[in-house]
């Protein structure tokens, strides 16, 4: 029998509104070790928890006899999780979720030889999302970015960062940030734990130059530092930049990242994604919470960013769309950082909402193993936005932010691939 972790739910009416039960294992990627756990993981078989207000207040095996009194008690929900698997749910990490219009044809252009960098320079790629973001009303906007989400909640994600930069102007992009802020409050207010997603605001407003600044792009860099950075205080958790040849040098990402950090954003990079920018060295010189992408990072790049204790973020939904080499998971991890995963959803590298794909080509192509991938995809995901402490595993005291998934046994996981093996999530 497991021991417990702090004192039984039975001793406090204030610690149990919540008990479930039934579950055939419990993965729970804690952090610290827990009686009666197995693996690297930290497997529970026949397990139960108990929560108090959306918190975590006991974890333990399901035949406990402190359960025994809990389940009589009428003031506390009972779910029966009828055998399932439940792991953390997905924190995806790193998404562009508000936009409009599709880029079908770009991605059929490049099917057919046309590379991403190249639309980019020609007007095409993210300007082009810009235009239709830019021309779609706020209530299109909503409604699209709330059937992605259902799709992501649908498929295990719990926790979703969603970054502006498809607005490109101080109006556009307030009003996209306006709108993220407003999917939070929906969310946060939905009744049902079953229905809930929280959502961390990134602001990207340094994702590519737009048009009318193209022949002066200082004066678009001047408009990030002096007038969006200082007005979005408080809509958004992160500053991001995409750090890139055909986006913003490194001179220039850096100048916004400083004025971003002085004003109290928490920083993250689109880093030597296309080419070797400099900006998982960058990311490291400032501290950022997290470098993405990181395709071309080299080993001094790496070593930096572990000194820095930067989070490394892979998207392998890039790799698989833009059909170029996978980036080895295995070279992040031996060189002792945290590896994230995260789909990049968004309408031009990676049109997928479904976070189980991503560990699935991260275990096929990447060469992570399933608990490497399944680290990467909660507690992980946690750390590249600073949550770590809140969410992304399953302990005492941590929100319980839960993925129910249909299956007995967690090696199923990448193993049945290309079909969805989440039953629901739960979001306390
Ligand atoms: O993460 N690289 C820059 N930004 C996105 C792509 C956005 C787009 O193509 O619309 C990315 O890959
Ligand atoms: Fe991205």
């Amino acid at each position: 029998m497991a021991e417990l972790q702090q004192a039984p739910p039975s001793d406090g009416q204030a610690q149990a509104d919540t008990l479930i039960r039934n579950i055939g294992q419990l993965v729970t990627i804690a952090q610290s070790p827990l009686p009666g756990a197995t693996g690297s993981l930290q497997v529970i078989d026949h397990a139960a928890l108990v929560l108090h207000n959306g918190q975590i207040t006991w974890i333990g095996q399901d035949s406990d006899a402190l359960l025994h009194e809990l389940r009589q008690r009428a003031d506390v929900q009972q779910i029966d999780a009828q055998g399932a698997v439940i792991t953390p749910g997905f924190v995806d990490s790193h998404t562009h979720l508000v936009f409009a219009g599709d880029r079908a044809e770009e991605f059929h252009l490049r099917r057919a030889g046309v590379s991403y960098g190249t639309l980019l320079a020609e007007g095409r790629g993210i300007l082009t999302t810009m235009k239709a973001t830019r021309a779609a009303s706020d209530a299109t906007l909503l409604a699209l970015a709330q059937e992605r989400l259902e799709r992501m909640r649908h498929y295990g994600t719990t926790t979703v960062e969603i970054k502006t930069g498809y607005g490109l102007n101080t109006t556009s992009e307030e009003n996209c940030l306006r709108l993220i802020n407003q999917l939070h409050v929906v969310e946060k207010q939905k009744p049902s734990p079953q229905e809930r997603i929280r959502i961390v605001p990134t602001f990207l407003g340094a994702h590519s130059v737009p048009p009318e600044y193209r022949e002066r792009r200082t004066a678009y860099v001047d408009l990030l530092l002096n007038e969006m950075l200082p007005t979005f205080v408080g809509l958004a958790r992160f500053c991001d930049v995409f750090c890139e040849r055909e986006a913003f040098t490194l001179d220039e990402s850096r100048r916004i990242l400083t004025r971003a950090k002085e004003l109290g954003y928490a920083l993250k990079l689109h880093a030597d994604q296309l080419s070797p920018s400099g900006g998982a060295r960058l990311a490291a010189d400032l501290g950022a919470t997290s470098a993405d992408h990181l395709d071309h990072a080299s080993d001094d790049d790496l070593r930096a960013m572990c000194e820095a204790g930067v989070v490394a973020t892979l998207l392998p939904g890039c790799s698989y769309t833009l059909r170029s080499p996978y980036p080895s998971a295995r070279r992040f991890i031996d060189a002792g950082l945290h590896v994230a995963l995260a789909t990049d959803f968004n309408p031009g590298t990676s049109y997928c909402e479904n976070m189980q794909m991503m560990l699935e080509l991260a275990m096929s192509a990447m060469g992570m193993a399933l608990e490497e991938a399944l680290t990467a995809a909660t507690i992980n995901g946690a750390r590249a936005l600073a949550l770590h402490e809140q969410i992304g595993s399953i302990e005492i005291g941590k929100r319980a932010e839960l993925a129910f998934w249909s299956i007995k046994d967690y090696h199923e996981i990448g193993y049945h691939f290309g079909v969805n093996l989440i039953h629901s999530i739960f979001v306390g």
